[in-house]
């Protein structure tokens, strides 16, 4: 933590997030698809936001990291608001967006698209280490370097999406839906990674997800988005433990007072 952080903690007040997200309204043309938004990310925290098919997750992402303008609301990072700057400006300030369907670079190798992460940079020193550390993370890429993308695996495509997002070397990582099409167990080690990432290299993570099982495990605080909507907030911890994500979101059913499965229960939050 930084000391200016540990001095505005000392005094008893709580450290500015890192990352701030007030109130914003994003279209597509005419359709709203984020109706008023506001979200925090604390320094050093893994956040979590959870939401169904055409939610609003990728559309929160990309209004972060410059890809989408909001029409309303303003994105403060680190004090400063970098509401619709340019997109190579905010990934300078530390910001790495790893964008839903992985999107790597299909003809170029597993080396080249993880350079193409670091084209902002000039220390050659800094990137190897990075290299080697992407590497250390995801042992199969470095098998693979000299591969062509296009010919990995889903799993190892989302490894070196993430790894070309590492190359910027960031304080804050954006990943959208890491699991999407991937079995359990290479969920699983890929969640394990990024938990890792987050508490040895204090990268702060927002993670927007459907699948609440993993994303609840590895996060600290949880948002559920709804039609462009927060819904709810609180530690994923508690989130875990809520009958109406449980149902909606872990496919647990309870059993109900007359020992029948209640599949038309009300979600609480509406
Ligand atoms: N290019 C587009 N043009 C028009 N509407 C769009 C476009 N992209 C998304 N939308 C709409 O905006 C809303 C939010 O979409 P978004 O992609 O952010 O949802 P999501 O939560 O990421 O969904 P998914 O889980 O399917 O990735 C949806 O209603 C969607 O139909
Ligand atoms: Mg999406």
């Amino acid at each position: 933590m930084s000391d200016a952080a540990t001095a505005v903690e000392a005094q008893g007040g709580e450290a500015a997030p890192l990352l701030e997200v007030r109130n914003i309204e994003t279209y597509y043309g005419p359709i709203m698809a984020i109706r008023g938004v506001s979200l925090a990310v604390p320094q050093g925290k893994v956040v979590v936001v959870l939401g169904a098919n055409g939610a609003g997750k990728t559309t929160v992402l990309k209004t972060i990291s410059g890809v989408m303008d909001p029409q309303k609301g303003q994105v403060i990072y680190q004090g400063a608001e970098i509401t619709r700057q340019d997109p190579n400006r905010i990934v300078a300030r530390g910001i790495s967006h790893v964008p839903e369907g992985r999107e790597v670079f299909p003809f170029l190798s597993v080396r080249e698209n993880l350079d193409m992460g670091a084209f902002l940079r000039r220390d050659r020193e800094g990137m190897q280490e990075d290299l080697e550390r992407v590497f250390d993370y995801f042992p199969r890429l470095a098998e693979r370097a000299n591969q062509q993308a296009g010919q990995l695996s889903g799993g190892e495509q989302q490894m070196l999406a993430i790894g070309r997002a590492l190359m910027g070397r960031p304080k804050l990582l954006l990943l959208d839906e890491p699991s999407l099409g991937l079995a359990p167990l290479l969920v699983k080690e890929i969640f394990d990674i990024v938990s890792r990432i987050n508490r040895e290299q204090g990268v702060s993570i927002l993670l927007v997800e459907q699948n609440a099982n993993v994303a609840l495990q590895v996060g600290d605080i949880g948002y559920v988005l709804e039609v462009g909507r927060i819904v709810m907030e609180d530690s994923c911890k508690a989130l875990l433990q809520k009958d109406d994500i449980k149902e909606f979101y872990l496919g647990q059913k309870e059993t109900g007072v007359r020992g029948k499965r209640r599949w038309k229960k009300k979600k609480l939050w509406r």
